[in-house]
């Protein structure tokens, strides 16, 4: 891989540790995906932010790494384990709150915006074709299909060394001939609500890395948002096209496999991630809502007197703040909580609750493993007690 003077000398140690460690993740990367050359991306973006998956040795390193080095270009984070104001709420203890505050801190050292959501395009919206580097995966899922925006599916540690250098090496979606579809999924059934994490659960769980063309069914930006996080999760598709929706359906399919989804498969998503007949906690926001989810979820306990169960919707603080204006949070909060910063999966829930309701298909995909929940998975209105 071509590396210019500057890269060299960084590579040698000219600029310290951390961006020598940084170029050499980069190097290492470039050379087994066989790029040519460093890029110059515009963001980055990290995971590995809650103390629940970081764990000691991971606070160790980045606590050292950030003594080291700063990044060089507008940089967010993941969500971390808890709300940073409400977390005794949430039943974190002391123990972990300091821990987490820790890991926050090593990242805020290096210069990283503390925006601890994983949809940061809400307010940064990447341009078509623009250079990243993100480490989310429904993110990346989203902004190279919504966007057209350009990222791998970075680890933690690589999103870290192309924030750091501003860099990241030229392979995989970066290049315009590996973002064509390698299957066509043609969907015979009216999907609504919660279907479209399930198809995405299904047709991940079938296709692995491979990148989709969609037929069969239109969906508005929060649905492909709950389509591509499942797909994301069950699989590890980096990004999909939805024929006359996404920027660049136009030229991304020729002569692939095809993958028929009916009724009866999408329905049989739901008997296996129902593990529950009913949840302690009712989770929402996965991945953060956007504005139109929260009104809707307003809208619909707006009309109820009383919900028995914890309720916890996640979003960002840029969401929440929106929200807030417009009453949303407030009336929300007459039945439960909208936490910032942190989400579902990413807390420790296990400590606190054995079943979770959620309407996100990664969330349903997580939960067992991730948080040792039973899972109840299903529409929005189901789930906050109403029939539908
Ligand atoms: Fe986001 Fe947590 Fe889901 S990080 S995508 S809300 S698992």
């Amino acid at each position: 891989m071509y590396l210019s003077r500057r890269d060299e000398k960084t590579l040698e140690g000219e600029f310290g540790k951390g961006n020598q460690k940084a170029m050499e993740i980069l190097l290492a990367l470039g050379e087994i995906y066989g790029a040519d050359r460093l890029i110059e991306i515009k963001s980055a973006q990290l995971s590995g932010v809650s103390y629940k998956t970081m764990g000691e040795y991971g606070l160790e390193f980045l606590e050292e790494f950030s003594r080291e080095c700063k990044v060089k270009i507008k940089t967010f984070l993941n969500p971390c384990g808890m709300d940073r104001v409400r977390w005794r709420e949430m039943g974190i203890d002391e123990e972990f709150a300091k821990k987490q505050r820790r890991l926050i801190n090593a990242y805020l050292q290096m210069g990283v915006e503390p925006t601890l959501t994983c949809t940061p395009y809400y307010f940064y919206e990447p341009e078509f074709k623009e250079h990243l580097a993100w480490a989310e995966s429904s993110a990346v899922i989203y902004v190279n299909s919504i966007f057209g925006a350009r990222t791998n599916r970075e680890a933690g540690p690589s999103a870290l060394a192309a924030a750091v250098i501003g860099k990241t090496p030229n392979y995989g979606l970066h290049l315009k001939e590996n973002r064509k579809a390698q299957i066509l999924v043609e969907v015979k059934t009216k999907l609504k609500g919660s279907d479209f994490g399930a198809l995405g659960y299904l047709v991940g769980r079938e296709i692995g890395s491979k990148i989709p063309y969609f037929k069969g069914f239109r969906a508005k930006k929060d649905e492909l948002k709950a389509l591509g996080a499942a797909l994301a999760a069950s699989g590890a598709v980096p990004m999909f096209h939805l024929e006359r929706t996404t920027p660049e359906w136009r030229k991304a399919i020729s002569d692939v496999e095809v993958l028929k989804i009916e009724r009866d498969e999408i329905e049989s998503v739901y008997r296996e991630l129902n593990t529950a007949s009913d949840a302690e906690l009712i989770a929402l926001g996965c991945p953060h809502c956007s504005l139109k989810e929260i009104k809707k979820i307003a809208e619909i306990l707006d009309e109820r007197k009383n919900f028995e169960k914890e309720l916890w919707v996640c979003t960002s603080k840029f969401i929440h703040e929106k929200a807030k204006e417009l009453g949303y949070v407030d009336i929300i909060e007459r039945f439960g909580v909208v936490l910032c910063d942190t989400c579902m999966v990413v807390s420790p829930i296990e400590g606190k609750f054995k079943s979770t309701g959620v309407n996100s298909g990664k969330a349903a995909c997580y939960l067992p493993s991730f948080s040792k929940q039973k899972v109840v998975f299903g529409e929005i209105k189901k789930l906050l007690g109403e029939k539908i």
